[in-house]
């Protein structure tokens, strides 16, 4: 019984990636997101390396061709096949052949949570082969690169953790945790008239973020973007500038995961293991409030911490190296009523605070159930030594693609899918989570 339903999830999931599969990287989805994205590809590699590990490394290579000379991997790498129309805001809009130190192809401006090198490290630990240690040789500068960016260009606030410039950057687009200093951003949805959204062609509205949201995005990007993508002086002109804590323990863990790449490629591990120690310093420094005992973003405009509880207070859990204080304190929020996470879970983990007047249970990341975060919480808890929670979320994240497929987020109520139907990231951490968790016997056949 339970063998039957591992074989039809490895199957559902394998046909996933494979229908999404474009010649050299994956696309999220092939409505709604046509191209390359950058966090997705790192959780793809994840995937693909339990199914073909020639294509986790073409993955991140083809990503990683398309760094800026400063470092920056960027979040969208346009596919030249496919039209200008399918998706935007795409190249023309991003213009980024026109900004110094782009790559010959066209991408975005803006960044992603860099969980890349987790995912390259994860890869080869599953198949430590000769093509890996080759794909590892080539990756680890230009992983380091990406680091550098993070830790210089992108440290506004000067505490030593990353800032980000869009709501874009943190993944998280339309969080709640982004309400106080969007608000902030003038925007007019009249601007939307010289564009138009493709994501609402695809998706049902209400599923999607608001027009509103949309002309804030926009300005944001043109601020940017006007500037030619540059960092320098963005205190004096940029109107959002946040220290998220997704971004930073990504960069984090990145560096504990670059310390084991480091010793395969013949490197040191000593530095990346300092540098590492020090992020997750300035994490809980910077971020970690003991008022509230969980993690909020700080805006480095007002120097004041965003107080929405939302899940992006739960990942700093993915830092090996994080303080028992911390740990227990997300593990008690984590098991509040506002999230649920139990050994045996009644519903989905929400992406804000269920319990919250703003939770919205249909809405993007204002509340639906999402694999990328259940799968970095997952792999949090598992290494702070909470394998019953870490059973208890694994089992409720299987049930979910069992039930509705491999959509890209879930109703955190009734676990109905949402948004696309057949999305990568979804599928490839599913085989990840299967490959540790045997499905309990309830999941559907
Ligand atoms: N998540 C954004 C979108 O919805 C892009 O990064 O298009």
């Amino acid at each position: 019984m339970v063998d039957a339903v591992v074989t039809r999830l490895r199957a559902l999931a394998a046909d996933t990636l494979a229908g999404n599969w474009e010649h050299d990287h994956t696309v999220p989805s092939r409505t709604l997101y046509p191209h390359q994205w950058s966090w997705d590809s790192a959780f793809v590699a994840v995937g693909w390396a339990h199914l073909r590990p020639d294509r986790a490394w073409r993955e991140l290579r083809t990503l990683f061709a398309a760094q800026w000379a400063d470092g920056r991997v960027p979040h969208i790498v346009f596919n030249p096949a496919r039209r200008g129309g399918a998706y935007f805001p795409g190249p023309d809009f991003w213009a980024s052949a026109r900004a110094d130190g782009a790559p010959a192809v066209a991408t975005s401006g803006l960044l992603q949570p860099p969980v890349h090198a987790l995912a390259a490290w994860l890869a080869h630990r599953r198949a430590p082969t000769a093509q890996a240690r080759s794909a590892l040789r080539w990756l680890y500068p230009r992983l380091v690169a990406q680091q550098r960016y993070l830790a210089g260009r992108r440290d506004v606030g000067g505490a030593g953790l990353a800032c980000i410039v869009h709501p874009w950057e943190s993944g998280l687009d339309n969080s709640p945790a982004w309400d106080l200093p969007l608000a902030a951003v003038p925007a007019d949805t009249a601007v939307l008239r010289a564009y138009r959204r493709r994501d609402t062609d695809h998706a049902d509205v209400a599923h999607r973020p608001t027009d509103l949201d949309y002309a804030r995005y926009v300005a944001l990007a043109e601020s940017y973007r006007a500037h030619g993508y540059r960092d320098d002086g963005l205190p004096q002109r940029h109107p959002f500038l946040v220290e998220c804590p997704l971004v930073n323990a990504a960069a984090g863990a990145a560096e504990h995961a670059l310390a084991g790449i480091a010793a395969v490629v013949g490197a040191d591990p000593g530095p990346h293991r300092d540098r590492a120690a020090r992020i997750t310093a300035a994490v809980v420094d910077r971020l970690y409030d003991p008022a509230s005992g969980t993690f909020h973003p700080r805006d480095v405009r007002t120097g004041a911490l965003l107080p929405a509880r939302t899940v992006l207070g739960l990942l700093p859990l993915i830092l090996p190296d994080l303080p028992r204080r911390q740990v227990d304190a997300i593990v008690a929020e984590a098991r509040s009523a506002r999230f649920g996470l139990a050994a045996r879970m009644e519903r989905p983990l929400p992406s804000h605070d269920r319990t919250a007047p703003d939770f919205e249970p249909v809405r993007y990341w204002r509340g639906p159930s999402w694999i990328n975060i259940g799968w970095l919480l997952w792999r949090g808890l598992r290494g702070h030594g909470h394998p019953e929670l870490a059973a208890g979320l694994a089992a409720s994240m299987i049930r979910l693609v069992a039930t509705a497929g491999a959509h890209e987020y879930f109703h955190p109520d009734t676990g109905a899918g949402l948004g696309s139907p057949r999305f990568a990231w979804t599928a490839a951490l599913l085989l990840d989570v299967l490959a540790t968790t045997a499905p309990d016997p309830a999941v559907p056949v």
